[in-house]
């Protein structure tokens, strides 16, 4: 049974990230980025250090204890990040380095085999540049089209337009959990049920939800999922694509090398079964432990507990945030995830990010990998302020502070 929110010690959490006691020009660090990525906690950072003092080998290929050691440690990872997914099979889980790749795979992969002329894929306007360049690059070389779903004013998709998006040319749906510039949570289930009636395939974009709340693949019927590692705890350089068995099974080797083949002749190769053969050459093996470690960190403090954590940080600092003169917040006025994007008429986002910095206090300025949605709100960019359950109250309100001293220094 799931703690309540408030049975959680969150102070005692802080701790576990060592670099949340840096300072920044002079003052306390305040990390309000974690949409870019997140901190790492002891758990994760000894985990690395403990692999590589002990178990440290190539996988697969050695017949000695460490090797062994390192295969059955690399392997343990890909059933957790199984378990935490809820997917079927390990066999469901392909390693990869994180979203962007994953998506890659799909796109390169699957859209090489599957898309003909003519036929579509369906995206939003809310995504992220990773789930909309490589459907790009496949969309050009087989001559397919893309096709969005619009995002309203208030930062929701135009979901009463689905019916109408969804014709028989599309031949997958591809679209963010939650988006990184709104804060946006969409729902999942509802999409996958809808395009699977209309026999089309899903890709969520887990970046921002995969760390930040409950998700179960079966659960939401999507047949891809893409997330990354480093926004949840684990290091850089690691994350997965949970891809359903049947559809897993019927694409071909994106990248070839070591570790995907069977047998290799100067002429030709035969392939491994899924995952390994989308996993050639020496993977991120310490990566993948750590991925798993922080998987353990997560659930040990649970993702509705920091669901809710989140919500109730991001819910405060927009009720201060309403305040200030000038302020224009972006996203859903109701439920969202752990970001908060907005404009100030005073100041261009460069300016507020380096103001805020200069005062010890993180935030991000810029397209933040939207540009098309940047340019649908009319937008340069936007100052973003992200939060994961490590963050605090207090550090909110010196934000608002931060902010408000900002409006009397640029007015
Ligand atoms: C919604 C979304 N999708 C994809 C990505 C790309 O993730 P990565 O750079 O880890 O591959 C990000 C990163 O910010 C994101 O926020």
């Amino acid at each position: 049974m799931d703690k309540p929110r408030d049975e959680v010690d969150w102070s005692a959490i802080r701790s576990d990230f060592p670099i949340l006691g840096e300072r920044a020009h002079g003052h306390p660090l305040i990390y309000f980025d974690s949409a870019a990525t997140s901190q790492k906690p002891r758990a994760v950072i000894d985990a690395l250090r403990d692999y590589y003092e002990h178990t440290n080998a190539n996988v697969h290929r050695g017949l000695h204890v460490l090797s062994s050691r390192a295969t059955e440690a690399y392997e343990r990872s890909r059933e957790r990040v199984a378990q935490y997914l809820g997917a079927a099979s390990a066999e469901e889980i392909v390693f990869t380095r994180g979203t962007t790749e994953s998506i890659n795979l799909v796109a390169q992969s699957w859209g090489g085999k599957f898309l003909r002329e003519g036929d579509v894929i369906l995206l939003t306007e809310m995504e992220h540049h990773s789930n909309l360049v490589p459907w790009q690059l496949i969309a050009q070389r087989v001559g397919a089209r893309l096709r969005f779903v619009p995002v309203r004013d208030d930062g929701t998709l135009a979901l009463e337009e689905l019916p109408s998006l969804l014709t028989d040319e599309v031949k997958l749906f591809a679209f963010t959990h939650v988006s990184n510039s709104l804060g946006t949570i969409n729902p999942v289930a509802e999409l996958c049920r809808k395009a699977r009636a209309a026999g089309v395939l899903t890709l969520v974009d887990a970046a921002q939800s995969a760390g930040h709340l409950p998700l179960n693949v079966q659960e939401l019927g999507c047949d891809f999922l893409a997330f990354s590692g480093h926004k949840m705890c684990a290091p850089t350089g690691i994350g997965a694509l949970y891809g359903r068995a049947e559809v897993l099974d019927s694409i071909p080797p994106w990248q070839g090398g070591g570790e995907m083949i069977v047998g290799v002749t100067l002429e030709k190769s035969t392939f491994k079964k899924a995952p390994h053969r989308f996993e050639a050459g020496t993977p991120h093996i310490a990566g993948a432990i750590g991925l798993a470690a922080a998987i353990d960190y997560i659930e040990q403090i649970g993702r509705a507990q920091i669901f809710e954590h989140d919500a109730r940080l991001a819910q405060h600092a927009i009720e201060g945030m309403t305040a200030l003169a000038g302020m224009r917040i972006l996203g859903p006025a109701g439920q969202r995830g752990a970001i908060v994007g907005f404009v100030m008429n005073a100041v261009h986002p460069h300016d507020l990010t380096t103001f805020a910095d200069r005062q010890g206090l993180a935030l991000r300025g810029g397209h933040h990998c939207n540009q098309p949605l940047m340019k649908k709100f009319g937008l340069p960019g936007t100052t973003r302020a992200s939060f994961y359950f490590y963050n605090t109250i207090e550090e909110v309100d010196r934000m608002i502070e931060i902010l408000r001293a900002a409006v009397r220094f640029f007015a």
